[in-house]
């Protein structure tokens, strides 16, 4: 049992309000990317011949700022907000802080130049070159002695279940970040990988699952577990199971990354291993799913009333959803039709925008009007309307790619009679075209619901409401 909240003051709050802004911020400038590189596909004369708008360029542009921008932000603001309540102490080292929120952007900055420039590592998700890598490990570190120093000087014996998840996202991302990234440099922005040949491929996907593992799941599973029951009002549904949770999720998600390599030069016997291992993930990804949706038991009605508990929940879904479809990709005859297909990206963006965007969304609309000492967001309608407008966007966009990846998939492998195939590529890519402009709608209207977030945010800072009483963290149900 947790004593009630100290006054915000005692809180240090500057990097938490800094961090949750430039996460609406750079979620807008993200999708917006997005939406330029699903027209592209459906329009391929949208780069306008232009170098830096090309296609190539502009994809790593988007993967890394709603990723680590959009993402990386809201994660930062997170559990600097969250270590702090569950603590109940300041943040260890507030000058640190806000060293790490400077050298993020800075990050980011470098990011968004480099990458149109063409600069890249070719590492999918590690794109960056080795001088921002060094930066990106030095703002890590920095990241880890605030986060983890806050705990060491903790006031409540007990570490809430949020700060497991998020200790184990940074001290993941650390060692990904630094073992991924090792390289020979060969120039300012130039370098060559440590490893070589089907090393390098295993390396790094065993980096790029667990950036999915780690930076798209366990953090925004900090979030899931302390901003559910607070919005909820009520316990976590069993503190028991998200123990197990906990361990179950860390120990399984480091042995999958080989499903990203079935039927390559990889050895069988390790994709079979990432097969496995991804199959038994199902069960850990579904308890904490259950976990999160359960706590609404006994107040389902708010699932009516608060379009923040909707966000919330509905990403849940989602997060069920993709993990389900997750395991099932990852068996080799599946993955025989689905991979190079669309239905990875379908099954991409059911977790990207269904589950990080939604949960992360939810958790800013109960965060930003305390951090600025306000009743409510200025207007709940719009968080209605952004609810809506989010949700038929993700159906759109995973609808048509799904559909365009089955497709695409049934045909490439069709073949005549006589051992020719049945299509040429270039009938694929026609069949595809009405899907790509679906998606287009689909992100489009995604995109639309940020931009109301943003203006949402803008009004409650500038003309919110009165100040809002500090309410207890409920007490788990069972400790
Ligand atoms: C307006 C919203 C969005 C749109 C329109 C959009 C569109 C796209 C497009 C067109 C691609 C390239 C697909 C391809 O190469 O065939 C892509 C890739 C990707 N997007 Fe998004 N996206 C959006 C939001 C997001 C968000 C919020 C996230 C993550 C939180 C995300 C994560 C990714 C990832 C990880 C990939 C790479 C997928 C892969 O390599 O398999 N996207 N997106
Ligand atoms: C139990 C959980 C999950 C499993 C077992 C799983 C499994 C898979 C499999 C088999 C692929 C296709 C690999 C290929 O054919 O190339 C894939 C791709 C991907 N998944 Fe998942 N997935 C899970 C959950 C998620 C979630 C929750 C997200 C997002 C938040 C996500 C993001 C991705 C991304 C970004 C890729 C594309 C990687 C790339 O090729 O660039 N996955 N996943």
């Amino acid at each position: 049992m947790q004593s009630p909240n100290p006054p915000a003051a005692v809180y240090s709050d500057t990097a938490v309000r800094q961090f949750a802004i430039m996460s609406v911020v750079w979620g807008v400038v993200g999708m917006l990317v997005g939406v330029v590189i699903a027209s592209q596909l459906a329009w391929p004369d949208l780069n306008f011949g232009i170098p830096w708008l090309s296609y190539g360029r502009l994809r790593p542009l988007h993967t890394n700022a709603v990723i680590f921008a959009f993402g990386g932000c809201a994660l930062m603001a997170t559990s600097f907000h969250v270590v702090q309540r569950t603590c109940q102490v300041r943040l260890f080292a507030p000058g640190l802080a806000s060293f790490v929120f400077w050298g993020w952007q800075a990050v980011i900055v470098a990011a968004a130049i480099s990458l149109p420039m063409g600069y890249t590592s070719g590492k999918e998700y590690a794109e960056l070159e080795w001088p921002i890598d060094i930066l990106i490990a030095v703002v890590w570190v920095a990241y880890a002695i605030v986060f983890f120093g806050t705990l060491a000087v903790r006031k409540v014996r007990h570490i809430y279940v949020a700060n497991w998840f998020y200790g184990a996202f940074i001290i993941a991302v650390a060692l990904l970040h630094i073992v991924n990234s090792a390289a020979v440099p060969a120039g300012w922005m130039k370098s060559y990988s440590a490893y070589a040949g089907v090393q390098d491929a295993m390396v790094q996907w065993w980096y790029g699952h667990n950036a999915v593992g780690f930076f798209l799941t366990a953090g925004f599973l900090g979030m899931m577990y302390y901003y559910i029951p607070k919005q909820v009002g009520r316990p976590v549904y069993s503190y028991r199971l998200s123990i197990v949770h906990f361990w179950a999720l860390i120990f399984t998600y480091m042995w999958a990354g080989p499903h990203h390599l079935h039927y390559t030069a990889l050895p069988d016997w390790t994709q079979s291993i990432g097969m496995v291992f991804s199959l038994i993930l199902l069960a850990p990804s579904w308890g904490g799913m259950i976990n999160g949706i359960m706590t609404l038991s006994g107040a389902w009605h708010k699932l009516r009333t608060d379009p923040i508990v909707r966000f919330l929940i509905v990403a849940l879904s989602f997060y069920g959803m993709s993990t389900f479809e997750g395991p099932m990709m990852s068996i080799k005859t599946v993955n025989a039709l689905s991979h190079y297909t669309d239905w990875t990206i379908g099954h991409v963006h059911s977790g990207a925008l269904g589950w990080v965007g939604l949960i992360t969304m939810g958790s800013l609309y109960y965060l930003i009007p305390r951090l600025y000492n306000r009743t409510e967001m200025y207007s709940m309608k719009a968080i209605e309307l952004h609810f809506w407008m989010s949700t038929v966007g993700i159906v759109l966009y995973i609808a048509a790619m799904w559909i365009a990846g089955v497709m695409q998939g049934l045909m490439w492998r069709s073949i005549n009679a006589d051992g020719t195939l049945t299509y040429t590529f270039v009938e694929g890519v026609k069949a595809t075209y009405p899907y790509y402009v679906v998606r287009v709608i689909g992100g489009v209207l995604y995109l639309a619901g940020m931009l109301v977030m943003a203006w949402n945010v803008v009004m409650t800072i500038g003309a919110g409401h009165s100040v809002r009483a500090q309410i207890p963290m409920p007490a788990p149900a069972h400790a």
